[in-house]
């Protein structure tokens, strides 16, 4: 089931497309990452998202199971959330349900279960002033699901973290996604791969890349073999071209770059190979691309 979805989603500010027509299908039950470098339309993307503004061009469709307002259906924390120092961690929270349109003793013991949920149970009768990073950003997710949303979204939840604080909130969300759909931006490749499903990349307002996470590793951590000969080799390697192991090849001249199902298969196959044994090598490389050296070089 598709939660939220977006058709040409456009914003324009001065003239420049902060979002320039990006489509997401958003699963229930997913934890989707929105991956992309400073400036590259995320934070704006959620916030049309969310309905704190409105797109110049395009369209939002929610779920039609959920009725009326899609506001009501969605938690958000913001990628520089404010907090009250002041209050406690708890009151926050109380604070957040009673907005959220819950009676006083209904917003207190969500308020329990919640804090319960993030681990601040003890913290929750402390002031916020006092809290780490890391507890300020799981008290902004406890306030993200007092009602019950359908969907979270999170901007950018670890990024302003230190590896402490990086780790209790990544292993919170990896908690939280096996009961809520989580949609949240990063600029980090590894805090994707390490909890989502769905990844989209981002670049100047763009969608480049989107797939299932295991999908796009399986595509791109690719083994590849570089050769390079004295002679040319573009007739040799014809011969390679529909061996079981060759996911893709290009030959020119003296080179030839072979993509492989495994390096293992390249290996043999290649060193098993009477006519390269004949010719005169001056490089035989592998070399293993991966998601994070697609990510550089679409955001570079
Ligand atoms: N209210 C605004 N008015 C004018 N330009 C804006 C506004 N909000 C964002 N932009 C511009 O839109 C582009 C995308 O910004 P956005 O904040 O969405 O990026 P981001 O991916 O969230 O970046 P970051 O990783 O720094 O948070 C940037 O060039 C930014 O300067
Ligand atoms: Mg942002």
């Amino acid at each position: 089931m598709i939660l939220i979805e977006t058709d040409n989603l456009t914003k324009t500010f001065n003239g420049t497309n902060a979002v320039d027509g990006i489509n997401l299908k958003i699963r229930e039950g997913a934890c989707t990452a929105l991956l992309g470098p400073n400036g590259a339309g995320k934070t704006t993307t959620l916030n049309l998202l969310t309905g704190l503004m409105n797109p110049t061009k395009g369209k939002i469709s929610f779920d039609r199971r959920y009725s009326g307002d899609r506001r009501k259906h969605l938690g958000y924390l913001p990628q520089y959330p404010k907090f009250y120092g002041w209050m406690t961690g708890k009151e926050y929270v109380v604070y957040a349900g009673e907005l959220g349109g819950l009676t006083a003793s209904e917003a207190r013991s969500r308020a329990e279960e919640l804090l319960k949920l993030v681990g601040l149970t003890d913290a929750g009768k402390k002031r916020i002033s006092g809290y780490s990073g890391g507890m300020k950003q799981r008290l902004g997710i406890a306030q993200a699901l007092v009602h019950n949303p359908k969907l979270i979204i999170l901007d950018e939840p670890v990024s302003a973290l230190d590896p402490i604080g990086r780790r209790e909130v990544l292993e919170l969300m990896k908690r939280l996604k096996e009961t809520t759909s989580i949609l949240f931006s990063t600029h980090v490749l590894h805090d994707a791969e390490q909890i989502s499903d769905d990844i989209y990349i981002i670049q100047d307002g763009r969608v480049v890349i989107d797939g299932g996470l295991e999908e796009l590793q399986k595509k791109y951590q690719q083994p590849t073999v570089h050769i390079e000969t004295e002679e040319n080799i573009e007739e040799w390697s014809k011969s390679l071209k529909n061996a079981p192991w060759v996911r893709h090849l290009k030959a020119e001249k003296q080179k030839l770059t072979v993509t492989a199902e495994s390096i293992e298969d390249a290996r043999n196959a290649l060193l098993a190979d009477e006519r390269l044994r004949q010719l005169k090598l001056n490089k035989f490389e592998v070399e293993k691309t991966s998601l994070e050296d697609l990510f550089m070089e679409v955001t570079k």
